[in-house]
């Protein structure tokens, strides 16, 4: 199959368009594609929650609000992105077969109710949710105005139903070779005696039975499973659909992380990865908003080394943040060139048109109740829409970047249900976006891979609080320095494998010991009032919530602590291993730490870097660099060369000078 990119190698603009809300306003649907010109939007994300439409009763199908949408869209030369219905199901289906709807993790089965809500196990959703699905791909699969499968909408959230559970038991069995010796062993079972004598006595982790942070392993592989069963179903349409013989590629839109299922295995299913990104701006800390969305861009280009497409944004305000703040001017066209800068090839919102009713009625959207293809939103969506077309060239371009974050979504559960540590909050994404933060500063692109990945082609390897690491994670990180890389690590790296089971003979795990060299002893919590010190070569760095004591082996102190009963141990520490370089950083500090580290690394390493200003950063894409301004006030950058604006044509002088909430396109001249 063709790569989408080059199937389509023009940015998409658009949104999440539901005429199927609309069919007693035949104007409004009149008007809707040429606002959408008007607009310079060229697709439609269309079809996702239509199954009452599409199947009012079972078995009896209307497909012509479908041809119509199309057809219209495309008179304007829109492209359709076509949805799978299976987010959200009829009414009648729920009566009838009371199997669709999820058991709740109370063990309540639920009544009719809102959406992704559906038993991913039931024979009787998948057999309902094949049967549209073959409809669909053998009456638009072939169409080509219909560029995109988008699968379901939002996969998530976990049913505990029998059929579920026995689904589970049968994942299980697989697993452990049908040995309930090693799932007890993998358990630690006989902690509290909860030794399994007998398949049917496992459940899934719920409220009034096993809690998710007593026996863990259960919990990890509760939450493997759910990945497992819910990539399933989303296998069982994309097979449906290419039965039906469309070859058109497909997605399914996934959502910031973490996320209770692992995107790294899902992702290995789909074509294009997409997601839809709905940062807070405008809250106090607008630095930290934008750097957290950074990495999340990044995550999701990782996911398949591609450029990936923001399948929804809100061109203003949510409704269902805690405060639904508008987008001031400028953050609308600084956030979406943000997402392409970081690899997207689109920039798609949440939605098109403000309904009437129901609870998204005050969500943003292009048009707005007044129905007037004109205002401050309308006409920040349009701007974006003119960018792209003159940005067009950059489509489809890569990101290559010299230094990885190890982020994975396994040790994310294992390190929040591990009882220990900081209980109240391990803060392990938090860590990640201040390793993180050190390259975004210095526009260094970073990215964000999970531990099963080939580390080869990366100049420097970050890992933060990688607390769950299975032998063969250990073994890539270990062949990785050998072979002359230079690895970060981190406090509470390598404690447990894949069933949250301890690592024996002292940690990190295994052979990291022998890469870092040294072992971390003991690992200290500290009170939210509790402050310890770092000395380094004279300098003084305040540290929090966490101190490792730490014995050297081969491993040179370069940093120690300077108070408390381990003032004078070693905090920060090099090793030379085989070829490679290994660090490891033994505590929390508050940022100036690790920012200097990395900073003398990337010069060391020869990875370009930008004297940038705070608040602003650079990413790139091949030549083309993406410099952007998160600050409200203007900024000058310094950019050694010639460069010219891809929109304006300008040029630059070695200087680029940006207004507060903004960003420019360059290419080198
Ligand atoms: C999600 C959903 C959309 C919509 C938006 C609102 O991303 O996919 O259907 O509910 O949230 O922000
Ligand atoms: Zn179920």
């Amino acid at each position: 199959m063709k790569e989408f990119a080059t199937l389509h190698p023009h940015f998409l603009h658009g949104a999440d368009y539901n005429p199927d809300q609309w069919l007693a306003y035949p104007e409004i649907l009149k008007q809707d594609p040429e606002m959408m010109a008007q607009a310079h939007c060229n697709c439609m994300s269309v079809g996702i929650f239509s199954w009452a439409l599409l199947e009012p009763a079972e078995g009896e199908y209307h497909f012509e609000y479908l041809d119509r949408t199309i057809e219209n869209l495309a008179t304007k030369g829109i492209k359709t992105i076509l949805a799978t219905p299976s987010a959200a199901r009829p009414r009648w289906m729920a009566e009838k077969y009371p199997e669709v709807r999820r058991v709740n993790k109370a063990g309540v089965r639920e009544a009719y109710n809102t959406r992704h809500n559906y038993c991913y196990t039931s024979p009787v959703y998948r057999e309902k949710t094949a049967a549209i699905d073959r409809l669909l791909a053998l009456r638009y699969g072939k169409n080509p105005n219909v560029i995109l499968w988008h699968i379901s909408n939002e996969l998530g959230g976990e049913c505990h139903c029998e059929l579920c559970q026995a689904a589970f038991r049968e994942w299980l069995k697989k697993k452990y070779d049908n040995d309930l010796d090693k799932l007890n062993h993998a358990w630690w079972s006989a902690f509290w005696s909860h030794t399994v004598t007998d398949w049917e006595q496992i459940h899934s982790p719920m409220i009034h039975g096993e809690p998710d942070e007593i026996m863990t392993g259960l919990y990890l592989d509760w939450r493997n499973f759910v990945t497992y069963q819910t990539t399933d179903f989303m296998k069982m349409e994309i097979e449906t659909i290419r039965e039906a013989g469309s070859q058109i590629p497909v997605t399914t839109n996934l959502m910031w992380t973490p996320q209770q299922i692992d995107y790294h295995y899902l992702a290995e299913h789909i074509d294009v990865v997409s997601w839809d990104a709905y940062p807070s701006w405008h809250e106090a800390d607008q630095i930290r908003c934008a750097v957290d969305t950074a990495f999340n861009h990044s995550y999701f280009r990782s996911l398949k080394h591609k450029p990936f497409l923001l399948m929804e944004s809100t061109p203003s305000n949510t409704n269902w943040q805690a405060v639904s703040k508008l987008k001031r001017p400028g953050m609308h066209r600084l956030a979406a060139l943000q997402a392409v800068a970081h690899g997207s090839d689109s920039v798609q919102y949440f939605q098109w048109r403000k309904g009437r009713g129901g609870s998204e009625k005050f969500h943003g959207a292009v048009v707005d109740h007044n129905g007037k293809a004109a205002g401050r939103v309308f006409e920040d969506v349009k701007q974006v829409g003119i960018s792209l077309e003159k940005l067009d060239e950059i489509c489809g371009t890569r990101t290559d970047a010299k230094v990885a974050i190890l982020y994975d979504h396994k040790n994310s559960w294992a390190l929040s249900n591990a009882s220990g540590f900081i209980n109240a909050d391990k803060q392990y994404v938090k860590t990640c976006l201040q390793h993180y933060k050190s390259f975004w500063k210095r526009g260094v692109d970073v990215d964000v891979i999970e531990t099963g990945e080939d580390l080869s082609r990366y100049s420097l390897v970050v890992i933060p609080m990688l607390y769950s690491l299975t032998q063969e994670q250990i073994d890539r990180i270990e062949a990785y320095a050998a072979n002359g890389g230079t690895v970060v690590a981190t406090y509470a790296t390598g404690y447990v494998n894949e069933t949250d089971l301890c690592y024996l003979g002292g940690f990190p795990g295994n052979h990291l010991k022998d890469v870092f060299g040294l072992t971390a002893d003991e690992i200290d919590s500290l009170y939210p009032t509790d402050k310890n010190a770092v000395a380094w070569d004279g300098k003084s760095y305040d540290v929090v919530d966490y101190c490792e004591l730490i014995t050297p082996t081969t491993a040179e102190p370069l940093a120690y602590y300077e108070a408390d009963f381990y003032k004078g141990m070693p905090a920060l520490l090099r090793n030379r291993y085989k070829a490679g370089s290994a660090y490891y950083i033994g505590c929390r500090d508050t940022g100036d730490l690790t920012d200097r580290l990395y900073g003398q690394l990337l010069g060391e390493l020869g990875i370009k870097t930008y004297d940038l200003p705070e608040g602003v950063t650079v990413a790139s894409r091949e030549k083309y660099l993406f410099v952007q301004n998160f600050n409200d006030h203007p900024v000058t950058v310094q950019l050694s060369g010639t460069y010219r604006n891809l929109e304006s044509g300008e040029a630059y002088h070695d200087t680029v000078s940006l207004k507060p909430l903004d960003a420019a396109v360059v290419c080198p001249e």
